[in-house]
């Protein structure tokens, strides 16, 4: 593979893509590896070496494609990207024929005779799982469960047989291919219960070996906070923990996500605001951003959800200023 037709793309921001392109990750300087993450990794890892495809299944913002992507930069092979699309069918994964390539030869030799003969070919179009089987990279199929299952079919004779079907009319080549030996697949997918989610064959599901992410230690949390937003570390520490205290009262486990914390942290270190009870811009930020599950936590038919932001940033705040102080008297004595 030319080295000129690999895109680099940083691990943490991975949102560029072109159609066709093959992705070479790499991590970006925001990208954090704690204890968490080199466990889930080192597992992925381990099970792709083996030949098995690895499967992350958990809820949104617990750093499924952010894993894959650099579960993938380990596996060293150039990567392909699919993302999972309620439309998809298996031509959208395989190939199809694109149409007809029309090529016209006019024989004006004798003057007076005009010969036209008109080819039709068909073409096939490759589309990126043949690509990635073809040329052994690393497939990360993210949220494939968003795909119609039978769109998916393909994938079980790819898994287990290692060959990939292809239709008939790729007429440039049998009806199948062999998979490169080096082809490796990472599939991501939300819990069934989201929208625009279907449930996985079982077919597929036993051909994988699934890896339950879930949210993030504080530890890791609090250093992709401090590294995607600039923040330090007790503003860093007073956002994770609001955030995982919310988390746990509400009716959604799931939120708020890691997003939130960056989210505010951000919005913190641009206006110059602290993470402190007793200010304004803090209190008002954790509002607007972590009230988005009004409708779910309510009473009477009124929302919950502003009073319990509040209750919470008053709890641990006062017990991070507490925390703070005995941290001090206990540096003071043995400066004493
Ligand atoms: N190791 C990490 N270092 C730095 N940032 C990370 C890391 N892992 C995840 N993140 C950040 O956390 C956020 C959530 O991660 P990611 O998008 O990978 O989650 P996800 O599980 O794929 O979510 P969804 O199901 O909504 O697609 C992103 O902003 C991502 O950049
Ligand atoms: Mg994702």
């Amino acid at each position: 593979m030319d080295n000129h037709d690999l895109k680099i793309v940083p691990v943490a921001a991975l949102r560029v893509q072109t159609e066709g392109d093959t992705i070479l990750p790499e991590a970006s300087s925001e990208f954090v590896l704690t204890p968490y993450i080199e466990d889930l990794t080192a597992r992925a890892l381990a099970y792709l070496e083996v030949g098995y495809a690895v499967h992350l299944a958990g809820p949104a913002g617990t750093g499924k494609t952010t894993l894959a992507f650099h579960v993938a930069s380990k596996v060293g092979q150039p990567v392909t990207l699919i993302n999972g699309d309620d439309e998809f069918a298996s031509s959208d994964l395989v190939g199809r024929d694109s149409g007809y390539r029309k090529s016209k030869l006019i024989d004006n030799y004798i003057h007076s005779v005009l010969r036209t003969e008109e080819n039709m070919n068909t073409v096939w179009m490759d589309n990126r799982l043949t690509t990635a089987c073809q040329n052994g990279h690393t497939l990360i199929y993210d949220e494939f469960n968003r795909s119609r299952p039978e769109a998916n079919n393909v994938f079980l004779n790819v898994l287990e047989e290692k060959i990939l079907n292809l239709p008939g009319l790729r007429r440039s080549g049998e009806g199948y291919m062999e998979v490169h030996p080096n082809f490796r697949a990472i599939f991501t997918s939300n819990p069934e219960e989201y929208a625009g989610v279907h449930k996985a064959q079982d077919a597929l599901i036993d051909r994988l070996i699934t890896i339950n992410v879930g949210h993030f230690d504080r530890e890791t949390e609090i250093s992709i906070v401090m590294a995607k937003s600039g923040v330090g570390l007790p503003d860093a520490e007073t956002i994770v923990d609001i955030v995982r205290e919310l988390r746990g009262l509400g009716v959604n486990n799931s939120r708020p996500t890691i997003r939130a914390c960056v989210a505010i942290a951000r919005i913190l270190a641009h206006r110059g605001a602290c993470a402190q009870a007793n200010d304004l811009v803090f209190r008002r930020t954790c509002r607007d951003v972590l009230d988005v599950d009004t409708a779910r936590v309510t009473r009477n038919g009124h929302s919950l959800m502003p009073q319990k932001v509040e209750e919470v940033i008053q709890k641990v705040c006062t017990q991070e200023m507490k925390h703070a102080r005995s941290q001090n008297k206990r540096r003071d004595r043995r400066g004493a």
